[in-house]
């Protein structure tokens, strides 16, 4: 049995996309992910955007199935036969608390949902209960029940939605930018409730930003994704103080930083070039087109993760330390 609570091995999501008459080309969307999580973890997931963050969270939930690769929870490989059996431990909270709440339904309705589906009460009185419960965890107060959600600002809807995953007692919950859509000074306080639950009740998360500032913060272990694949994963404190790969230094040299004498010393290092298309991957190494210290090696083979310090991987020939 396996020791995580969650193992993804060398996931893929290849999206059939037409690019003619009659042809599709498989856009990559996810290439090879491997990694684990374990129970009370937070996994950070960071990579700029269309880079694959979402697709690997709704892959693992099997909101999509994948084209290869295993999603192991608790030791039981899911396949789209049995995921039913697992949608209780693993709940989703997204990135915009205004698409992603029905702003006719009253917070009651809303939280209250999950709980009828899954048939979680035995009482109206129960469920009336466990829904006050639920709203007090998220930091709202049980008079909201009876509201509506359009009446809620970002962040109140934020905590609707995170009482809405809790509801079902999840171990595990896939983060999809759940502060993005908010305002800084909000973020932090999204942020603690996320830490509070997680310290109460033992959640997993995998936490997905592209902000590397607010990853940090919550994560236990940061995995950084560049055009579908992980290309560096370690300890948060280790890959903030020592990124290895070459994408991961440019990402932390751009983390503004608010001491001006540090500031100062810090040396920016700028990332050249967008994204290429994940339809038109360049040869070996996906980040080669950016990167000042690619060989010839890089145009030829593609670098697969291997440890270069203690539970800490990095893909790259070149790495510079
Ligand atoms: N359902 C889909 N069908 C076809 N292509 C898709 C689909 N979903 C995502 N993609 C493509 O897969 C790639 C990865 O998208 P994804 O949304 O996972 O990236 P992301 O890292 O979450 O980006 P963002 O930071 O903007 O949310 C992108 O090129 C995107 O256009
Ligand atoms: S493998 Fe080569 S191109 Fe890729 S990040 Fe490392 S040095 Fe750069
Ligand atoms: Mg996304």
């Amino acid at each position: 049995m396996s020791e995580h609570l969650l193992e993804v091995r060398d996931l893929k999501q290849h999206f059939p996309i037409s690019t003619g008459w009659f042809q599709k080309t498989p856009l990559k969307a996810v290439d090879g992910v491997s990694f684990t999580i374990d129970k009370g973890e937070t996994l950070g997931l960071v990579g700029e955007s269309g880079c694959g963050k979402t697709t690997v969270g709704r892959t693992i939930l099997h909101l999509y199935k994948p084209t290869a690769g295993e999603v192991i929870y608790n030791g039981t490989q899911i396949t789209p036969a049995n995921i039913g059996k697992f949608r209780r431990d693993m709940q989703i909270v997204f990135q915009d608390p205004y698409s992603s709440l029905n702003p006719r339904m009253t917070v009651s309705d809303i939280i209250g949902e999950p709980l009828d589906v899954h048939k979680l009460y035995s009482s109206k009185k129960e469920r009336d209960e466990k829904i006050a419960h639920l709203l007090n965890l998220v930091g709202l107060n049980s008079d909201h029940a009876r509201r509506y959600a359009h009446e809620f600002s970002g962040g109140q809807r934020q905590r609707i939605g995170i009482a809405r995953a809790l509801a079902v007692e999840p171990k595990f919950i896939v983060c999809d930018e759940p502060v993005s859509a908010l305002d800084v000074s909000i973020q932090a306080q999204i942020i603690n409730t996320f830490e509070d639950l997680q310290k109460k009740l033992g959640i997993a998360y995998l936490f997905i930003a592209h902000d590397l500032l607010v990853v940090q913060h919550i994560s236990h272990r940061i995995a950084v994704m560049y055009l579908g694949r992980i290309v560096e994963i370690g300890e948060s404190s280790e890959i903030i103080a020592n990124p290895m790969h070459p994408y991961t230094q440019s990402l932390i040299s751009a983390i503004p930083i608010p001491d001006p004498d540090t500031a100062r010393v810090k040396k920016r290092i700028p990332l050249e070039g967008d994204v290429p298309s994940p339809l038109k991957m360049p040869s070996g190494c996906p980040f080669r087109p950016r990167c000042r210290y690619a060989t010839d090696i890089c145009a030829k083979e593609c670098p697969s993760l291997k440890e270069a310090a203690p539970g800490h991987q990095i893909a790259c020939h070149n790495p510079h330390f």
